[in-house]
């Protein structure tokens, strides 16, 4: 039997990760720590446990780092990993129920899942949302076709409404600058985009922040604010895990003191569904920018973004090619943070 040199998140076990609210707020710290002794102990930390088995990486949209680092990880755990993009190598892939299959998509989630299910032990899946309608977009129905016909864990790849391993690796660069992860101050603010992009990455940073106990300020533009069903979740995480949400939309407010700046562009939900008048609306807020200006208010703050971003229209150079910016090891920590769960999911 392998013997690990680290202890596993026993929670996880042959369970889906879709969110990270799948985990209590001290299963994901112990998750963080995790991942942060992996990094610190090198590629073999948790020896082979995948030798032999098979992770399918199921991409409906495109992707640089989540992509190569589940490939990586995977390969570091001793597995073999399959990424398959759908469309493009694979048969267009129907999700919803009871329809007449005589469009573009060949075969239906109810076979390919279980059919791959006989291959490989895990599958992540990427899947954007169609940014129509956001009752209907919350529904998350690409994700959950997949974790309902699966017959092995299925983990979220960024869906329409979470992006948890981004958030993991987020935390994770957090905990490793500041260390305690309780009542730091962070701010997670709307920036400025040229296109109007889903909501996964901000709804699940301050998921996972206010799981681990951070006093959390969303600074947007009024539209861009969370609506009243998410902030009333956003609030509960926060009352149990000890830390507080505020909102607002004045910037000065929101940098004041700042440890942490995550700037992340999002769809407005005011006029979610409607792109034209949302591209519209944001015409007053093209300076929703972070500036080196701006970063001068805070607390040392690092600058934080999942990546890509676009220069220069959401921050600036100055910003982003200084000490401020942790971006780079953010994104490294995919790789270590993807380790620990699928380490913690298959062994
Ligand atoms: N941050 C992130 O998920 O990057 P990719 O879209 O390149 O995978």
């Amino acid at each position: 039997m392998e013997t690990f040199k680290l202890p596993l998140v026993s929670a996880l076990k042959g369970r889906h990760f879709l969110s990270t609210g799948d985990l209590s707020g001290s299963e994901l710290d112990a998750l963080l720590s995790l991942a942060l002794a992996g990094k610190k102990a090198g590629r073999q930390a948790f020896g082979s446990p995948l030798a032999g088995r098979g992770v399918g990486l199921v991409f409906f949209n495109p992707s640089l780092r989540t992509r190569t680092s589940m490939i990586m990880a995977t390969a570091q755990l001793g597995g073999q990993a399959v990424p398959l993009e759908i469309g493009a190598g694979t048969w267009n892939l129907e999700h919803q129920d009871g329809v007449t299959m005589d469009g573009t998509a060949t075969e239906h989630v109810r076979e390919a899942v279980p059919v791959l299910g006989r291959y490989v032990d895990a599958i992540g899946v990427r899947c954007f949302p169609a940014l129509k309608d956001l009752a209907f977009d919350r529904t998350d129905p690409v994700l959950n076709a997949f974790a309902r016909h699966s017959t092995v864990p299925v983990i979220n790849l960024e869906s329409s409404m979470h992006h948890p391993c981004q958030a993991l690796a987020d935390m994770m660069t957090i905990k490793e600058r500041l260390g305690d992860l309780k009542r730091r101050k962070v701010t997670l603010i709307w920036a400025n985009h040229p296109k109007v992009l889903p909501h996964a990455v901000p709804n699940s940073f301050a998921l996972a922040a206010l799981q681990s106990g951070v006093d959390l300020t969303i600074a947007a533009p009024p539209a861009y604010l969370p609506d009243d069903q998410s902030v009333a979740a956003l609030k509960q995480v926060a009352a149990v895990n000890g830390g507080q949400l505020q909102l607002t939309t004045e910037r000065q407010s929101a940098y004041e003191g700042a440890e942490v700046i995550y700037a992340k562009s999002w769809a407005s939900t005011r006029h979610y569904g409607q792109i034209e008048a949302d591209l519209d609306y944001r015409r007053a807020f093209v300076d929703w920018q972070v500036t080196a200006e701006w970063m001068l208010r805070t607390n040392n703050g690092m600058f934080m973004h999942c990546l890509p971003v676009r220069r220069n229209v959401v921050v600036a150079d100055a910003v982003l090619d200084s000490q401020m910016s942790v971006v780079i090891d953010q994104a490294e920590n995919r790789l270590h943070a993807q380790k620990a769960l699928l380490a913690s999911i298959l062994a």
